[in-house]
């Protein structure tokens, strides 16, 4: 498979990639890393993307920022950093790239435990999580052409067996999954 991994260079993506790519050809993507550019909070941005990578059959996101912080001092600016970023991005990979993927191609995103098992000082982590969870189970429903979409939602990386991890994303990817959240170590 060609696979496009968005955020391949940070902590989910270091260890995602190299697993990946010891059976795909795999291509990677960041605003300021990888084989291309993208900076996913911007539409346009991905467009250019996708009409500069051909034949992808499967586009696996690691990638966007949300905000940290206690519910007294969270405000708009902060939520919108996350929605932004890591929701609408995300929502924009499927909606722009649904129109670039092969056939039968599968688009996999990343939420997170904050989603639906929240800690303190998360509100603005899970107001973006449930959002990405939320927007892939409705978008499953609809997927043209064959494609497949899923999201991977792990706890904190660091208390992650990393194969449990790297199963979490091959399951989306090469399993033929439709419309899962993928939890990983709750
Ligand atoms: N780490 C965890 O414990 C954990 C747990 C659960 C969920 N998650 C979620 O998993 C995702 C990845 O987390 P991470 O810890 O691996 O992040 P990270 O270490 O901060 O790495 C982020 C990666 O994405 C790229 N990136 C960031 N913003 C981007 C944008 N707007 N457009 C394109 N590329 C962008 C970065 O490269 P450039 O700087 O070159 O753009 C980098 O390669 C995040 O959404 C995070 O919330 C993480």
């Amino acid at each position: 498979m060609k696979i496009l991994i968005i955020g391949a260079t940070g902590a989910i993506g270091k260890i995602v990639t190299p697993a990946l790519a010891q059976k795909h050809e795999v291509i990677t993507a960041g605003r300021n890393s990888g084989d291309i550019q993208v900076d996913i909070s911007s539409a346009d941005s991905i467009k250019a993307m996708f009409n500069l990578v051909k034949n992808i059959d499967a586009c696996v996101c690691v990638a966007g920022d949300s905000h940290t912080g206690d519910l007294a001092t969270l405000t708009e600016e902060n939520l919108n950093l996350g929605i932004k970023n890591k929701l609408i991005g995300q929502a924009n990979l499927v909606l722009i790239g649904q129109n670039y993927l092969n056939d039968n191609g599968s688009f996999t995103l990343t939420s997170g435990k904050m989603g639906d098992k929240p800690i303190k000082n998360a509100a603005g982590k899970a107001i973006v999580n449930g959002g990405i969870n939320s927007f892939m189970m409705a978008a499953s429903l609809e997927m043209p052409r064959g494609l497949r979409i899923n999201v991977v939602s792990p706890s904190k990386i660091s208390d992650i067996p990393v194969n449990d991890l790297i199963d979490g994303y091959l399951k989306s990817i090469e399993n033929g999954t439709n419309g899962e959240i993928i939890k990983i170590n709750y």
